[in-house]
């Protein structure tokens, strides 16, 4: 495989834009000591969960809007000028339209086409790698990339292994051309596995198993995950993959400013900087407040750390990912917003 070094771009993608939507409504770690045999010490020290969100306003495009809503107020920026949108989900509205559409429209993003990703937690990646392909190309110069997931819809709220450990929220990037190779995306290294699919799946609704009385009762239509499983899977996954991005494009950790992980649970996170040889404190880390949000952590972490002042113009960033499927990824890039 070429390095990055050796590929030839005119162009390099880069996030000039930066969006959030978290709803009101706080479900902390007492709330699922109410309903069911769990505590705050347990999820805390297992998960590094504090507190996440649920949405009761309306659906994933509600939340998907408000943070593109977001991201386009604070460039003072109309929704017109958008190219394509691409919304990473695993709760779209529904199965079609596609949830990208429906933002479109709402958002008055008239000369923009779009399409959903689906790659669970890693959906973000694999949407920010097509939207930078597109930029790159130069086809495009305004790729807007939503991650949004309401999990509040798929979790079973009787299942103490699950349920507490995911939240609702969406997240917007902007993607735009530089011809400043210095800056933007350089590298990513995407990979999927589907003998996973053991692990971490949602059986009932699709083609395979379409919805019926029996799909219901059998509580087919929620998450399953065997957690200890796809808790080795993932720190081997997203600490392998971010070793292997590092050194293909000969990074020591004192070149990365920050590691920005997917938000499953802070100890996969702790142990991915760790192989990686970074201290945790490079680690970006929101997950005591939101959980996993699946397709939107990653966005959320990067609007929060530039928002707070702590992300700066040329900062090198390794983005890693685990999740369903198993799909996994890393993405390697040098932050350009001022
Ligand atoms: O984002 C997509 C990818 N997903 C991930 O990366 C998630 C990966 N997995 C994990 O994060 C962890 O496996 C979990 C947080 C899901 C579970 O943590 P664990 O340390 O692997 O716990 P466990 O499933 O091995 O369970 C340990 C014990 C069990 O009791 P026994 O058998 O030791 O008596 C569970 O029954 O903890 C018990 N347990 C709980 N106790 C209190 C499981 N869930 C709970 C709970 N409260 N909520």
């Amino acid at each position: 495989m070429a390095t990055s070094k050796e590929m030839k771009r005119f162009y390099n993608a880069q996030i000039t834009g930066v969006g959030m939507y978290l709803p009101e409504k706080v479900l902390d770690n007492h709330y699922f000591e109410s309903i069911l045999d769990t505590n705050d010490e347990w999820i805390v020290t297992r998960t590094g969960i504090k507190e996440r969100r649920k949405e009761e306003k309306g659906p994933t495009s509600y939340m998907a809007i408000k943070a593109a809503e977001d991201l386009l107020k604070s460039k003072n920026m109309s929704a017109e000028e958008i190219d394509v949108i691409i919304v990473a989900t695993v709760t779209p509205d529904m199965f079609f339209p596609a949830t990208a559409c429906i933002v479109q429209n709402k958002l008055g993003a008239k000369n923009a086409w779009g399409f959903d990703l689906s790659a669970a937690c890693s959906g973000y990646l694999f949407a920010l790698k097509t939207g930078a392909s597109l930029i790159e190309s130069g086809a495009y110069k305004k790729v807007l990339i939503i991650g949004a997931d309401k999990m509040s819809t798929i979790v079973d709220y009787t299942d103490r292994n699950t349920c507490l450990l995911f939240g609702d929220a969406a997240s917007a990037l902007l993607l735009e051309p530089t011809e400043d190779l210095n800056y933007g995306f350089k590298d990513a290294l995407l990979h999927c596995d589907g003998s996973g699919a053991d692990y971490l799946y949602m059986l009932g609704g699709g083609s395979l198993n379409p919805p019926t009385h029996e799909t219901v009762d059998q509580n087919m239509h929620t998450l399953f995950q065997d957690g200890k499983t796809v808790f080795k899977e993932a720190v081997k996954g997203m600490a392998d993959i971010s070793v292997d991005i590092m050194k293909k494009n000969d990074l020591k950790s004192d070149d990365i400013a920050y590691l920005v992980p997917h938000q499953a649970n802070l100890r996969i996170i702790d142990a991915t900087a760790n192989i990686m040889g970074i201290p945790k404190e490079k680690a970006m880390v929101n997950i005591h407040k939101y959980g996993n949000t699946t397709a939107a952590t990653i966005p959320l972490c990067l609007t929060e750390y530039y928002r707070d002042g702590k992300l700066k113009k040329g900062d090198n960033l390794i983005l890693a990912a685990f999740g369903a499927g198993y799909t996994w990824g890393s993405i390697y890039l040098t932050w350009s917003l001022d």
